[in-house]
């Protein structure tokens, strides 16, 4: 690869999601996580991060021994080892990793093996600083930490492509490799010089002349017109708002590079090793946002997500739900993997908690619940020393005598019962509507309100479906099948382009409902207002309204509605539109009597329209009647914070696993019969009593 700012862009970006927005597309790579399965020998996954490295021969030989004490069968290799794998440039040891792989696979442990490039090492480090990452504020980082590299940098591309060459060279065909693991986490953004160049090259890409790009940007306000192409800066710090459309482009711009830069790692994996040994990255979920994962999603062979709960209890299970429904919608539905989860840990934000006694299970079954084929945590054993030391494992500092081991084992037994469910779907007949660049352009600056939150939102609908009992998927806007699903959410649609607009449209008048929420299609691709009124046409059609201003309400700010129920955050004039007629109306302010929620028949379908934040009771009500009026029925009725999902064969139609997970202190019967493969009994048709905290995986027959 020649260096430069074309060949760290490459052709990163040629189908984002908004232009080939059919998140169903299949990877070119095999058959995914079916192949995993079948060199696991048919069972789910079930190990972690294993970093021997840190360790000596005494521990590896306890190490055997609980692996196969724990059923583990599957160790994700070698993620941070690239100062030992090449310890000067171009100088291999690769003794100690075969070691290591020779004793996994003798063991019956499968290896998905890393490519080291997260943390490049200090010699890299000194012999190419102008590879290291600037901050917007423009303060270059220095090596010390991890993920500290920038992806423009050609002398850290050609790097890593040397490195994961090399690794697949070596182990391409080795028996031990059942998959293989590209960097960790894309996620560092830089702000260089490099990726200053990089950018331009993308934006001549995307918008071809220097008039398109001022045009796309509105650069006649305030000054900012660009005479050359080397004017162009990324988003640095600067004295007051940013342009939108520069921000908005600089996340485009950054994912898409990502994207090249994992793309080519993978290729140059593909090229030096069998195909059935599919190529994955770990996405982080269900928070961060620095990537178009629906892009990505379509590019890996098995989505790979990382997840880490952010609140204990009930709601740790939905934050769970939240991000497994998420990776299984971004690989088009099929089987994906857990690559991390925390043993024993809770990351709140002042304090990392345990997990009670049973969630260990109890998590790892609601993430295969989803569609998950296995279940793998950050880190095999825990760290005697360096940055993570503090961060649980599934060997703890106390040793294999203790209760996260024995909860480790215990649920390494259990899915080990749970084999015959590899493969199998989950069907989801509602989905949430998503899309990066909306997340992107609601992160931006000098929006109208505060409250304008778009991962806040996503989580709200998400949450809401969750609490009603039902499993949602997420969508794109503009994905061309959505008439798969019979209710659609969206929440936050910020930005709208025509085609998601025209598919929506469509949606509804084939007989779909859906729901916007407030501010929504109020501004196209570039970024620029639709002018006329919102939402943009055609969708504003369907929804048979068309808002004329918007009053943000002040924070804490509540405000009446004509049923008794409240509304915050938020409030639009809009106008009817015959046949669209008013559901609510506010009953204080200055819109009084004007339109709250609104309902329009359209075609064969209905769709409603959110003006305002809905309280918490009156949202749960109107998903309550949307989820009735669209026949989307929960699989078993059951108190909230009680899971029922459902895992379809995907050759046998009357064959299905209904997963039921307790999240609760409360006992509740499930009053549904079968096969239950975690304790191996039948279960009558009167159904079963879980215990809190209590699961099930029943085999059913229809
Ligand atoms: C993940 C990361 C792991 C480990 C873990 C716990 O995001 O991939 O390497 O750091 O978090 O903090």
């Amino acid at each position: 690869m020649s260096g430069g700012a074309e060949s760290v862009v490459g052709d990163a970006g040629r189908d984002r999601a908004g232009d080939a927005a059919d998140g169903r597309a299949v990877g070119p790579g095999g058959g995914g996580a079916a192949d995993v399965v079948r060199r696991l020998g048919g069972r789910l996954a079930f190990g972690g991060d294993y970093n021997p490295e840190q360790w000596d021969e005494s521990v590896w030989k306890e190490d055997d021994l609980l692996m196969r004490w724990a059923h583990v069968n599957l160790a994700t290799v070698g993620v941070f080892s690239w100062a030992l794998l090449e310890p000067e440039e171009g100088a291999y040891d690769f003794g100690w990793l075969d070691a290591h792989l020779e004793r996994l696979h003798a063991n019956g442990v499968a290896v998905d093996l890393a490519t080291p490039t997260a943390s490049p090492p200090p010699w890299f480090t000194l012999a190419h600083p102008d590879a290291m990452p600037v901050t917007a504020e423009g303060v270059r980082l220095s090596h010390g930490s991890r993920d500290t590299y920038c992806l423009a940098a050609p002398a850290y591309r050609q790097a890593c492509v040397r490195i994961a060459s090399a690794l697949a060279e070596r182990y391409g065909e080795h028996p031990a490799v059942a998959m293989w693991h590209v960097h960790n986490e894309y996620a560092t953004v830089c702000h260089c010089d490099h990726a200053a160049a990089a950018f331009r090259v993308w934006l001549r890409a995307r918008h071809g002349t220097l008039d398109a790009l001022n045009d796309a940007w509105g650069t006649a306000f305030w000054s900012q017109r660009y005479g050359s192409w080397e004017q162009v800066l990324p988003p640095r710090a600067t004295q007051w708002h940013r342009n939108p459309g520069l921000a908005l482009d600089y996340r485009r711009f950054w994912s898409d590079l990502a994207l090249g830069a994992y793309r080519e790692q993978r290729d140059a994996i593909r090229a030096r090793t069998t195909a059935d040994r599919p190529v994955t990255t770990n996405l982080m979920l269900p928070g961060y946002q620095v990537l178009d994962l629906w892009a990505f999603g379509r590019e890996v062979d098995v989505v790979g997500i990382d997840h880490y709960p952010a609140e204990p209890g009930p709601g740790a299970a939905a934050d769970i739900a939240f991000g497994a429904d998420r990776a299984r919608s971004f690989g088009g539905g099929k089987p994906w993997l857990l690559v991390e989860q925390g043993a024993n840990t809770v990351y709140t934000a002042d304090r990392t908690l345990p997990k009670e006694p049973g969630d260990i299970l109890r998590h790892t079954l609601a993430h295969i619940a989803r569609g998950s084929e296995g279940a793998m945590f950050f880190q095999w054993r825990q760290s005697r020393a360096g940055a993570e030391i503090w961060h649980s494992a599934m060997v703890p500092h106390a040793g294999p005598d203790s209760r996260v081991f024995r909860e480790v084992t215990d649920t390494g037994a259990a899915l080990t019962r749970l084999a015959e469910v590899a493969g199998s779907v989950v069907r989801a007949r509602a989905a949430v509507l998503h899309d990066a660049d909306c997340w992107w352009a609601l992160d931006g600056q000098g929006l109208p309100a505060a409250s304008l939150d778009y991962p806040a939102a996503l989580r709200r609908a998400h949450r809401a479906l969750w609490d009603a009992g039902i499993t949602a998927d997420f969508a794109h806007p503009a994905d061309p099948g959505l008439d798969r699903y019979q209710l659609l959410i969206a929440p936050a649609l910020f930005l709208l382009s025509d085609a998601a607009a025209r598919a929506l449209r469509a949606y509804v008048h084939a007989g779909g409902t859906l729901l916007v929420q407030h501010f929504a299609g109020v501004v196209d691709e570039r970024h620029h207002a639709r002018l006329g009124g919102y939402p943009a046409e055609p969708l504003r059609r369907a929804l048979g309204v068309r808002v004329e201003e918007y009053r943000p309400l002040p924070a804490g700010a509540t405000l009446p509605l004509s049923d008794g129920s409240t509304a915050s955050e938020w409030s639009e004039l809009l106008r009817l539109a015959s046949p669209a007629e008013a559901v609510t109306t506010y009953a204080e302010g200055p819109l009084t009597g004007h339109p709250a929620l609104t309902r329009c028949p359209h075609g064969a379908g209905t769709a409603w329209y959110a003006a305002t934040r809905l309280d918490d009771t009156a949202y749960a009500a109107l998903l309550a009647r949307l989820l009735t009026d669209s026949a989307v029925h929960p699989e078993v009725p059951l108190p909230p914070g009680v899971e029922a999902i459902r895992r379809h064969s995907p050759t046998d139609p009357t064959l299905s696993w209904l997963f039921l997970l307790n999240h609760t202190p409360t006992p509740t019967t499930a009053p549904t019969p079968g096969h239950d493969l975690l304790t191996t009994r039948d279960i009558p048709p009167a159904g079963l009593t879980l215990p809190p905290g209590g699961a099930a995986v029943l085999r059913q027959r229809a």
